[in-house]
């Protein structure tokens, strides 16, 4: 069993596990290489012998307990017949959503679209040894609702259109949640042995809409995956202290927390769960006796629970990878 899985499942807190959200991306040269050949996006994560060379780029490099796929959670629209556009100055855009197009997609039509992912994660899985975990991952349904709506101004719902369009909004979110679950259930078949669910716009959500948005449809995604017996880590970013109800409303395996969640609070909060993230990408920016300080930080607070290093949200691309060793190197002894 992976160090990861035996955290995950077994609660163990004699060895922390370490992997990094964005470890493979454009903080790595060898990524920008194979990228600048590759300019459409989605096409590059849809050529399964080149995404199985980038998530292997950063276990080539360091130390690190899991691989996760590269993919990204908007193949999912993508397959679901929407138009992704990666150049976007505010992140990606959706285009024109067809909302008949997007509910009339059959699972034959969807699988068919994603089965190069599932290629890449077959033949990454017999390039990466046993102790390693390979994690595969999807958007939570409401983070995927806020890009196929197009339902962020910079870094706020507009809530316009979230009111304008709550039926419409509704009947895409049942969609996304049958068929999230395909696309999960095919990761798994492939050899992914653990699954992530990014909630990365949770923060977005009015506290009379967390049931509804967040906590139900994680909580339903956990239990689907815990059928398959495979744990799962949620990722509802920007919560504050909604984590504890998430926490104990969903019931994940693995939690992983963003920068704004003290430590030390969630470790008195947040119960019954292996605790996974939380340091802030911006700091690794910084000098290296100070990160490596934080790391000690957080390694200490955590010393008696299970606990998987890992950062409050992905690698930022400026990140010097000496440090993401310098780190990896400091958990392993
Ligand atoms: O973590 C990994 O190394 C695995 C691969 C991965 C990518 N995206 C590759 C990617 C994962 C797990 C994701 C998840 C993802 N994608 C999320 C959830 C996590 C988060 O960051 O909040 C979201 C919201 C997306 C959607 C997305 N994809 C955005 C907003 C962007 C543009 C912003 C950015 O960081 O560039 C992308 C593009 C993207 N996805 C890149 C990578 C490596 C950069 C593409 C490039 O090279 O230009």
């Amino acid at each position: 069993m992976s160090n990861l899985l035996d955290c995950l499942i077994n609660r163990k807190s004699s060895s922390v596990p370490v992997w990094f959200m964005r470890q493979a991306g454009r903080y790595l040269p060898e990524f920008r290489t194979i990228r600048s050949k590759n300019k459409d996006f989605l096409k590059l994560c849809f050529n399964s012998e080149l995404a199985k060379e980038i998530t292997l780029q950063p276990i080539k490099r360091f130390d690190l307990d899991a691989a996760i796929i590269f993919s990204d959670i908007l193949v999912v629209p993508y397959a679901l017949n929407q138009n992704i556009d990666f150049k976007g100055v505010d992140g990606p855009n959706i285009n024109e959503l067809n909302l008949n197009s997007l509910l009339n997609t059959s699972k034959k039509s969807f699988l068919s679209k994603l089965a190069p992912v599932y290629d890449a994660i077959k033949i990454t899985r017999k390039n990466l040894k046993k102790e390693k975990s390979l994690i595969s991952f999807v958007g939570a349904p409401w983070t995927l609702l806020i890009y196929i709506f197009g339902m962020k101004e910079g870094n706020k719902l507009n809530k316009n259109i979230f009111s304008k369009k709550k039926n419409e909004i509704k009947l895409v979110m049942k969609k996304l949640e049958i068929f999230l679950e395909f696309h999960i259930e095919e990761q798994i078949k492939s050899g992914a042995d653990t699954v992530q669910i990014f909630d990365s716009w949770a923060g977005l959500i009015d506290e009379d809409d967390l049931e509804e948005f967040c906590f139900g449809p994680n909580q339903r995604l956990v239990n689907f995956v815990r059928r398959k017996k495979i744990p799962t880590i949620c990722f509802p970013k920007g919560l504050k202290k909604n984590y504890k109800t998430f926490n104990e409303v969903v019931n994940c395996e693995g939690l992983n927390i963003d920068q704004h969640v003290d430590p030390s609070w969630a470790r008195e909060n947040l119960k019954d769960v292996c605790i996974q993230g939380g340091m802030d990408p911006q700091l690794l920016l910084k000098d290296s006796k100070l990160v490596l300080k934080e790391v000690e930080k957080y390694l200490s607070i955590f010393k008696n629970n299970p606990y998987i290093f890992n950062l409050g949200h992905g690698i930022l691309p400026q990140t010097n990878p000496e440090i993401i060793k310098k780190i990896v190197d400091k958990i392993k002894k």
